[in-house]
């Protein structure tokens, strides 16, 4: 039988480095979209997916994230006194969305070492990451079609998504091989071999790994096992490519769009789209980018 997915890791240590001076003291998870923080969506995402234990890997500098999921009694209590229902619910919401366990990173020695430090909250069981960074627009959520394939195969899956050259040496890559899924061709596909951040010259195909994976725990193994990798950090892709070698890995190409908010051109863009889809913010919103005349 397959195991059910019931956790996701939230890598969360990381510098910020792509987004100073704001993220000097204030995460960068904590970003708001509008008017809700990056996190936030992640954790979303994975609760519309039927995933609904958090274990974020903190490090320092961040318990604005510990205080945004826990409950704030001032906040809740001044709402309630001045009767603001909608905003009291939107508040209690957060804290009582999900059950949340937080693990500190001491230092930021790369994606794949976060990853590890949540093995013994995990245990042998699947699990999936979701990287805040990666703010995904879709119908069915982004986390939920992988879980999809995930409970078919029982293997890990990787989100994909096709990337211009130009900028495929940001990511990770995949050489993959389409397989006919559910009536759909060149959505799935099983992957051969993987390289984190290529060269453009190198790159063994445009097909980029986005920030959600559902994995085996026998992936904690892996990391283990591996070397630091580009950047001199210790990457989830390579702990990956040392796990192809005795499990099958699959890649989806999922449906929906992809932001890159950890990156200023990309946040701002997501901001735009996201607060003209607000039903209390679109319309005047999109009047005043009409008279800004560009
Ligand atoms: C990480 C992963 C990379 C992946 C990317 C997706 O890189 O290491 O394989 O393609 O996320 O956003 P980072 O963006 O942290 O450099």
């Amino acid at each position: 039988m397959i195991a059910k997915v019931r956790k996701a890791v939230f890598p969360a240590a990381g510098l910020g480095t792509r987004f100073l001076p704001a993220t000097k003291a204030m995460p960068k998870e904590m970003l708001p979209l509008v008017d809700k923080p990056l996190i936030q969506y992640g954790v979303e995402e994975a609760i519309q997916s039927g995933v609904q234990n958090i274990i974020i890997v903190t490090g320092r500098g961040k318990s604005a994230i510990e205080d945004h999921f826990d409950v704030s009694f001032e906040l809740e209590d001044l709402l309630e006194r001045k009767q603001k229902a909608d905003l009291l619910r939107q508040v209690r919401g957060v804290s009582d969305m999900i059950e949340v366990a937080y693990i500190r990173q001491k230092e930021a020695l790369g994606l794949g070492h976060a990853v590890l430090r949540a093995r013994n909250l995990v245990g042998p069981e699947p699990f999936a990451v979701v990287l805040s960074d990666d703010v995904i627009d879709a119908e069915v959520p982004c986390l939920h079609q992988l879980l999809d394939c995930y409970a078919y195969f029982g293997a890990s899956v990787v989100a994909l998504m096709e990337v211009p050259r130009e900028q495929i040496s940001a990511y990770g890559v995949v050489d993959a091989e389409p397989v006919d899924h559910n009536g759909t061709k060149n959505r799935l596909y099983r992957i051969r071999n993987m390289v984190e951040k290529p060269k453009a010259e190198h790159a063994p195909s445009n097909l980029a790994i986005i920030g959600r994976y559902v994995l085996v725990p026998e992936i904690f193994e892996s990391i283990t096992q591996i070397q630091p990798g580009a950047g001199g950090e210790i990457q989830l892709t390579d702990a990956l490519k040392h796990l192809l070698r005795s499990r099958p890995i699959y890649g989806y190409r999922f449906e929906g769009r992809r932001f890159d908010a950890g990156d200023k051109l990309g946040f701002l863009k997501a901001t735009v789209e996201f607060a003209l889809r607000r039903p209390d913010l679109g319309s005047s919103f999109r009047e005043y980018l009409k008279q800004l005349a560009l």
